[in-house]
């Protein structure tokens, strides 16, 4: 498959997504000799640049260690065309420029070869380039490939006229719609640990396990993104995107086969199972500055309204309703500005039924997607020596220390090369947005017609208030004693 032509463009890619991402990730493909043999990048934005400077900007996030020379090759296949995106005439240009190069390289338009139109674009141009691809640049001799990127919509109906408008100009099997935390090394994992080990599998339901955590902290506020994330909030940037996939493969039933159709048939039926979250299961927070003054509060920065409500913190319980989760709570919190970076998959399983031993704690298994990728399980143990007592322990799988030459690679990386080889096992079919969107929208909007305010938590700390609490109350979680921690091998 490596052989096939393939012409990538990547739109908005003068752009914040194209240089931190877009490009790197190529690059990272490229140097790996994972990119097409034949592979033209072309970079089209309405900036009007020379190409050394749309090489400078391309490259301007690449890692200090990447070697020069393959910098250099990798250069020679990127080339930069800009204009405008409501004008038909810059779309033609894009499209001369496609044959001329494919011409150049002696490729003929009877061969196979592979089109990808990236879209690293905001969401106000993103239909009007859709058409313009469809009407000036799609052609119909090869294999059209689209790759669109979040946000989908902003509620239901938003994002169910998005669709419309997309499916009107490509068929599904043509759109490859990114949540990068699909992408992620332990995310990917779930289905194998799920479904090759006789053991997860038996334990994985309502009778062995009490409940579930996904959890989302980041340490750092909205710093110089306020202005698109109080337009979203937490909820619609993590929650109903990154956080509900996560949870859509946990507790997805066995799919038929790993095919790209059968898992999302899976995933998407989870989906069908939960019900609209509640206001009264949610836990909203917005974050405030330091006391003593050193970070500033999410309404300090001059990009947000004064008057925001937009919540940086949310936790909320869901449940799956069916024969294999009925009555397990699903705990999701995600914030911004926490006390950690963190992204993790904690189970914590029932009590032991026996009276043998006293019930020092639940076994828990956890899996940390970020940073330092780990699968561990706290078991009890005897105290190692003479004593008889239990200790609590864990089977500790991190791969750090496991796995040491291995370099994890970024999530765009490995989505782009299943977008190459058109896997869309790890892409987001439009019936299970809609399904997302489907869970979230009546809270979201209930948030802003009743102006419902967040709790007030300090840049840096744990969140709001009683965020503890909430998961011991509301899902039964029993925390391990104090004394015990996990700690990520150095
Ligand atoms: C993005 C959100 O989708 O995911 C950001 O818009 C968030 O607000 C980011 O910071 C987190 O991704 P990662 O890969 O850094 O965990």
């Amino acid at each position: 498959k490596n052989d096939v032509p393939t012409t990538i463009v990547v739109f908005g890619a003068s752009g914040d997504l194209a240089k931190k991402k877009t490009f790197p990730a190529l690059f990272h493909l490229f140097e790996q000799g994972l990119l097409p043999k034949r592979v033209s990048i072309i970079g089209y934005a309405r900036t009007q640049m020379t190409i050394d400077e749309f090489h400078k900007r391309a490259t301007s996030h690449f890692s200090p260690d990447a070697k020069k020379d393959s910098v250099a090759a990798f250069l020679k296949v990127c080339n930069y065309v800009s204009g405008k995106y409501d004008v038909d005439a810059d779309f033609q240009a894009l499209r001369s420029e496609i044959d001329g190069h494919e011409r150049a390289a002696n490729i003929s338009n009877e061969c196979e070869r592979i089109h990808v139109y990236y879209m690293a674009l905001p969401p106000s141009v993103f239909v009007d380039v859709a058409g313009q691809i469809k009407r000036n640049v799609y052609d119909e001799t090869c294999t059209n490939r689209v790759v669109i990127e979040k946000p989908f919509g902003h509620d239901l109906e938003s994002s169910r006229k998005l669709s419309h408008d997309i499916g009107a100009l490509f068929d599904e099997a043509e759109v490859f719609r990114i949540d990068h935390y699909l992408g992620k090394e332990m995310v990917k994992n779930i289905l194998s640990l799920r479904f090759a080990n006789v053991f997860y599998e038996a334990v994985w339901n309502r009778h062995y396990i009490s409940n579930i955590q996904i959890t989302f902290k980041e340490p750092f506020g909205t710093e110089g993104r306020g202005g698109y994330f109080d337009e979203f909030g937490i909820i619609r940037d993590v929650m109903q995107n990154h956080l509900l996939q996560v949870l859509s493969i946990v507790a997805m039933n066995q799919p038929q086969s790993l095919g790209a159709e059968d898992v999302r048939d899976r995933k998407t039926e989870v989906l069908r199972r939960i019900l609209p979250l509640q206001l009264e299961d949610t836990m909203l927070g917005q974050y405030v500055g330091t006391k003593d003054g050193s970070k500033p509060g999410y309404k300090d920065d001059d990009t947000v309204p004064k008057n925001s409500i937009t919540p940086t913190f949310a936790q909320c319980v869901l449940h799956v309703d069916n024969d294999r989760w009925r009555g397990v709570p699903w705990v999701i919190k995600a914030g911004k500005a926490l006390d950690e970076a963190k992204m993790l998959i904690r189970i914590q399983f029932k009590d032991m039924p026996n009276a043998l031993f006293p019930k020092l704690a639940r076994n828990e298994l956890v899996i940390q997607v970020s940073p330092k990728e780990a699968v561990y399980i706290k078991t009890i143990v005897k105290e190692p020596g003479l004593s008889t007592s239990l200790a609590m322990s864990e089977l500790d799988l991190s791969y750090k220390t496991r796995y040491h030459d291995v370099k994890i690679p970024d999530a765009y990386a490995t989505l782009i090369l299943d977008v190459l080889n058109g896997d869309h096992s790890n892409f987001v079919r439009s019936d299970e947005l809609d399904e997302a969107w489907r869970i979230f929208t009546p809270l979201l909007h209930q948030i802003e017609k009743e102006h419902v305010q967040p709790m007030p938590y300090e840049y840096g700390s744990k969140g709001p208030d009683g965020v503890y609490q909430f998961v011991e109350n509301r899902a039964g979680y029993k925390r391990t004693s104090l004394e015990y921690h996990w700690e990520a091998p150095q």
